[in-house]
């Protein structure tokens, strides 16, 4: 018998190194991520974005590959521009090119289910970013606190109620197709409630604006306007595309700057009509808080290492484990010591000099 490797007929120890060779390379394949294709040196993310319509979205994408690249990671990204197959198909595509963590940003929370299902039959983690996706066992979501973001926008027009008599308000919704519309519509309503109640402020028109398009919210308005004429004091736009659409009906009418306008995301259209006062406030989300805490969580889940999530979102199948960011109430008095202190926006951008 043998008593060393040395002494060992060379043709079985040669088999028996293969032997272990092809063992380990089973393994490493088998637990399908860490080294996807082929043992990567550096883990590759898939980012897959319902659209780059918006500004934010744009900035979401730069700060998160970034991000990602400080972590030593890269990342793939494809945008859906706004359809459900196409996301779909680009979801299947980073499956195929064996992403080791997806990161989905979706357009309809509901129809993503089916992409995270596909993910995880490759054994890929998923990572929600800014919107829930629904109906599914999601490993992660991480987004602001969006309940809070429509009660800051309420709040701001319950703290200008007029000094007689009701607030006549237009109502803006988001994109029925998106989780996030409708956790904004909660917010609101939690502060709008009491007070439609007590009679101090009647919605005399509301409606949803599809996949967030500013040019739906101007119709709605427009609509709002034939029915009423300029006969109110308040909009409550959930997003800066809105208030943007809705600003547009506005100035047609000759009554911008006459009413209050409400928003989300900071764009810096947003944060001009802010000092020019046709808009009357937004909602900062620090983009640069959410995209590097996002980036270390998807790196975590590619290198398949633990994650902290101190919070929990239901979404219909399961408790999705959860991390929330704070937000900031913005108006053209805070500009500086929000936005233009964190870098989002520059001084001469905002305020042209
Ligand atoms: C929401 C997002 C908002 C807004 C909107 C339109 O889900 O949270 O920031 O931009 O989509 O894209």
């Amino acid at each position: 018998m043998a008593t060393s490797y040395a002494d060992m007929n060379p043709r079985i120890l040669l088999v028996l190194i293969s032997c272990i060779l092809s063992v380990l390379t089973g393994l490493v394949l088998s637990r399908g991520g860490a080294g996807g294709a082929a043992a990567r040196t550096r883990p590759l993310i898939g980012l897959s974005m319902d659209t780059l319509k918006e500004e934010r979205w744009q900035k979401d994408r730069d700060l998160f590959v970034a991000e990602a690249g400080k972590l030593g990671a890269d990342v793939e990204v494809l945008s859906a521009n706004s359809s459900d197959t196409r996301q779909l198909a680009d979801v299947e595509a980073l499956i195929t090119r064996k992403v080791d963590a997806l990161v989905i940003i979706p357009k309809d929370a509901a129809a993503m289910s089916k992409a995270v299902n596909l993910a995880h039959q490759a054994s890929i983690p998923v990572l929600a970013y800014d919107r829930l996706i629904t109906g599914c066992d999601l490993d992660l979501y991480i987004t602001f606190d969006n309940v809070k973001v429509g009660e800051l926008q309420a709040q701001f027009l319950a703290d200008r109620l007029p000094a007689a008599g009701k607030m006549r308000l237009l109502r803006i919704y988001g994109a029925k197709t998106d989780n996030n519309a409708k956790l904004f519509k909660q917010g609101q309503d939690n502060i709008l409630q009491p007070l439609i109640a007590a009679g101090k402020v009647e919605v005399l028109h509301e409606d949803w604006a599809d996949d967030w398009k500013p040019e739906n919210a101007k119709k709605i308005i427009n609509a709002a306007i034939t029915k009423l004429g300029p006969n109110f004091d308040a909009i409550l736009a959930s997003n800066d595309g809105t208030a943007g659409g809705a600003i547009q009906a506005l100035t047609e009418e000759g009554i911008a700057g006459k009413v209050l306008v409400t928003g989300q995301d900071a764009d810096l259209a947003a944060c001009q009509r802010l000092v020019q006062g046709t808009q009357t406030m937004t909602v900062y989300k620090p983009l640069h808080l959410l995209s590097k805490q996002a980036a270390e969580l998807a790196v975590r889940l590619a290198k398949r290492q633990p994650v902290i999530a101190r919070d929990v979102s239901p979404n219909g199948h399961t408790e999705v484990p959860s991390v929330f960011l704070p937000i900031h109430a913005v108006t053209k008095d805070n500009l500086r010591e929000t936005v233009i202190r964190d870098g989002l926006r520059s001084e001469k951008d905002v305020f042209g000099q």
